[in-house]
């Protein structure tokens, strides 16, 4: 419907609708990031005050950098790389590298924890989770198995790589665009239903506390730095994935609206998963520290005690994946753009050649648990552990604090406010939003890195 703009370009895919495009972008954002890893972490990191600063880094620097990240990819319409030469070059056009270099290393191991949710949505077929009471104490050891089953790994991580090349293959529009309209509002209804079902059980009274009540004194550097780097990995920004969204967006688009809207259904799913699964940790005596395996460990133990848990694990699981998949093709698309747009390869070659790459490096990964797992990186954390530890904390905010910057300082307050509003639209917070970009959200991610080194 909107061709007519971009017909000097029409090589490039477009959004159908701008539905179609809150709808990717949601899909971005929403995925294992909240579901698998916003509670596990929380239950690391102690709940509470480290919930609260989460929540605060969402609104001071993942909702100004979200709309930053769009006002770059659409006002040039190119790949990260393509977008900062065309803005400025010089050493900008290496945030966009950086952005295409963490498109590598995240999705090569996010595969890996999607495979494990393959996995899951296998053993919720096969009936391993519905209805029998004898389940409480069995089911969170079957995380054990699989974590010591490499091949088992690398096989789903496969099938989960598999999945996404061929999204991916399909195209801006018919692949990426049809996938999320149909999954994203199913995820929430199922998302509400556990949680509330939680809410109302006799752990979700504690559950509450520790997730909202704050102990500050819990709140130290690395937790900071952990709640600020997953803010970044929640909404999918620091790395271009949003920029190159917003590529495909055309005028018709409300940026902030959409990024306030994106950001407020993140943010919701995450709290929601949180609610959901705490609750059956302290109804079950569990540590809510446990790590990674969480939300594997917990919620099976629910499906198995409920009726009817045989289809509500079958649909958990299939959301699970389907929230991976609608996130990992946002990050094969950061590789595959740059290599479509800059090195002029069809697409088709860029999906599956990339494809293929990404899913060799996350073979490491996918043997951490085992093979692998006296291979210490950071401290005591494997190599996945690790691998996602620097991707987050550190190339991500460090790709924010650059593209806040860029917006704030680089690119003429004129230029930005003429994307923003372009298209007869009127942002009233334009001020508020600039100055944020401008001063507060660099300050801020700065501070967090530098009470991290010690400096405070
Ligand atoms: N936001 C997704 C999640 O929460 C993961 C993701 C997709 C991502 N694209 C990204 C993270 C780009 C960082 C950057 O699961």
């Amino acid at each position: 419907m909107t061709h007519h703009h971009h017909q000097h370009k029409p090589k490039r895919g477009l959004w159908t609708s701008r539905l179609g495009f809150i709808m990717a972008s949601a899909g971005s954002a929403v995925g294992l990031g909240n579901i698998w890893k916003f509670p596990y972490i929380t239950g690391m990191h102690g709940g509470g005050a480290f919930v609260l600063f989460f929540l605060f880094c969402i609104v001071s620097v993942g909702i100004p950098i979200m709309i930053a990240e769009m006002v770059i990819g659409r006002h040039t319409h190119k790949d990260p790389v393509g977008a900062f030469r065309r803005l400025k070059g010089g050493p900008w056009t290496l945030v966009g590298w950086m952005g295409v270099i963490a498109g590598f290393v995240i999705l090569s191991y996010y595969c890996v924890v999607a495979g494990w949710a393959v996995d899951y949505l296998w053993l919720s077929l096969k009936g391993t989770f519905s209805f029998s009471g004898r389940y409480a104490k069995e089911v969170p050891l079957i995380f054990g198995n699989l974590l010591a089953d490499d091949w088992a790994q690398v096989f789903w991580q496969a099938v989960f790589m598999g999945l996404t090349v061929w999204i991916v293959l399909g195209g801006v529009a018919s692949g990426l665009e049809r996938a999320n309209k149909i999954m994203m509002p199913i995820l929430f209804l199922i998302l509400i239903t556990l949680a509330v079902r939680g809410v109302a059980s006799p752990g979700g009274a504690q559950a509450l506390n520790f997730l909202f009540t704050p102990d500050w004194g819990k709140l130290d550097a690395p937790s900071m730095l952990e709640a600020m780097g997953h803010a970044f990995f929640s909404l999918s920004l620091g790395m271009g994935a949003i920029l190159t969204y917003g590529s495909y967006a055309d005028e018709s688009v409300n940026i902030p609206a959409v990024a306030f809207t994106v950001s407020v259904m993140d943010t919701f799913v995450a709290m929601l998963s949180g609610l959901a699964m705490f609750p059956i940790v302290f109804t079950y005596g569990m540590e809510p520290a446990a790590g990674p395996g969480l939300v594997f460990k917990t919620l099976p133990i629910i499906f198995a005690q409920m009726p009817g848990g045989f289809v509500i694990s079958i649909l958990f699981f299939m959301l699970l994946v389907f929230a991976a998949l609608t996130s990992a093709i946002s990050l094969l698309e950061v590789v595959v753009a740059y290599y479509c747009d800059e090195k002029k390869w069809d697409r088709r070659k860029a999906t599956l050649v990339m494809g293929f790459i990404i899913f060799l490096l996350g073979v490491p990964s996918a043997l951490s648990n085992n093979m692998l797992k006296d291979y210490h990186i950071i401290g005591d954390r494997n190599f996945l552990d690790s691998i996602d530890l620097v991707a987050t904390n550190y190339l991500l905010p460090l790709g924010g604090l650059l593209i806040a910057l860029f917006t704030g300082w680089v690119m003429t307050p004129k230029l930005a406010r003429a994307e923003v509003e372009k298209g007869n639209i009127r942002f009233r917070f334009y001020g508020a939003w600039h100055f944020l970009i401008r001063y507060v959200t660099p300050v801020l991610v700065a501070l967090v890195f530098l009470n991290k080194v010690g400096l405070f």
